[in-house]
């Protein structure tokens, strides 16, 4: 029998989603046409058809270059309600939102452009909805250090919209000690931290997120299984893996869908969660990648059931709110 039903009748949580992820074709192209933006294509159906991808540097190519057609406020209101509404209609709740400051400032849209848009929004669907939006400040691992702590300061203003900080971007050439001192601010500074390691980068990666970091989640992780020493250490500490199954096959991280680790990761224990990161550039909002994993895995409906009681878990919800979704 099929899980749709319960699975669109669960309440879940989404923690790993970049909102510049859910740009959709339709809304690049009338923001390119509203801000007269050169796109190098000729229609929406091109947008779709050019996303195809051989590893993440070929998306985030093409991901930087779509995020040109966001200028003002509106624009990053329309892209977060948006998204809001997909969460509405897919039975989400809650969601943790990574942005990438340095994708807008680089091209002078400050944060006082795009968090009183985000922002708005994020109150909208509260109130409309009930969906809680948490936001995680992501800084890019290509760009340097200095760039990094430039960007934890010109957020200053905003820490009390701010949940956490994350690290993105170009992994492989960048590993996540580039950015020990910036995350030993951002611990000092109170907030939650998360970094992007073991999607493309080795296990020493996913280490050194934990060691060096000190992260309270690990986005994707899923290469922490080729060495048993880290594998025991994330199951001991429960730290929360957020996999996105449907970008990891998008972007050749792993060639079937069928030889994907996630169930046999959650089977050893580990405190693993199924999220979209990209949505409209990899095929599949939350509850899509839920259904790939029923019909390319097999997932039971004790598999989707802890996985969802573990979105919960993982998020930083305050406990109170943990308890009453799990
Ligand atoms: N930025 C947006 N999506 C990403 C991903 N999957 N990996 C690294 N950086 C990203
Ligand atoms: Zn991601």
């Amino acid at each position: 029998m099929s899980l749709t039903p319960l699975l669109n009748s669960l309440p879940k949580a989404e923690l790993h989603l970049h909102i510049e992820g859910t740009l959709s074709p339709a809304l690049m192209w009338e923001l390119a046409d509203k801000h007269q933006v050169r796109l190098p294509y000729n229609s929406e159906a091109e947008i779709a058809a050019a996303y195809q991808f051989d590893n993440l540097q070929s998306f985030l190519d093409l991901y930087y270059q779509g995020a040109d057609v966001l200028r003002d406020e509106d624009d990053f209101y329309r892209l977060m309600w948006e998204y809001l509404r997909a969460c509405h209609e897919q039975n989400i709740v809650h969601t943790e939102v990574m942005f990438d400051p340095q994708t807008h400032t680089e091209r002078g849209i400050g944060f006082d452009i795009f968090m009183p848009g985000f922002l708005r929004a994020a109150q909208e669907a509260r109130q409309e909805w009930g969906i809680s939006c948490y936001l995680i400040c992501s800084f890019l691992r290509h760009l340097s250090e200095q760039a990094a702590f430039e960007t934890l300061e010109a957020a200053a203003p905003w820490y009390p919209d701010i949940t956490a900080f994350g690290l993105d971007s170009s992994e492989l050439g960048h590993p996540p000690e580039k950015f020990a001192r910036v995350f030993k601010r951002v611990k000092e500074l109170g907030f939650a931290i998360v970094a992007h390691a073991g999607e493309e980068g080795p296990p020493e990666y996913i280490w050194q997120a934990v060691e060096l970091l000190n992260v309270d989640r690990i986005d994707h992780g899923v290469r922490c299984q080729e060495d048993p020493r880290l594998l025991a250490l994330i199951r001991e500490r429960q730290l929360p893996l957020t996999v996105c199954p449907l970008s990891n096959l998008k972007l050749c991280v792993i060639d079937d869908l069928a030889k994907h680790n996630i169930l046999s990761l959650l089977d050893e224990g580990l405190l693993v969660t199924v999220n979209s990161d990209d949505p409209t550039y990899f095929g599949g909002f939350l509850n899509d990648n839920f259904s790939a994993l029923e019909h390319a895995l097999g997932m039971n409906e004790q598999q989707l059931q802890q996985l969802i009681v573990n979105s919960f878990k993982a998020s930083f919800l305050p406990e109170a709110d943990k308890q009453y979704w799990t």
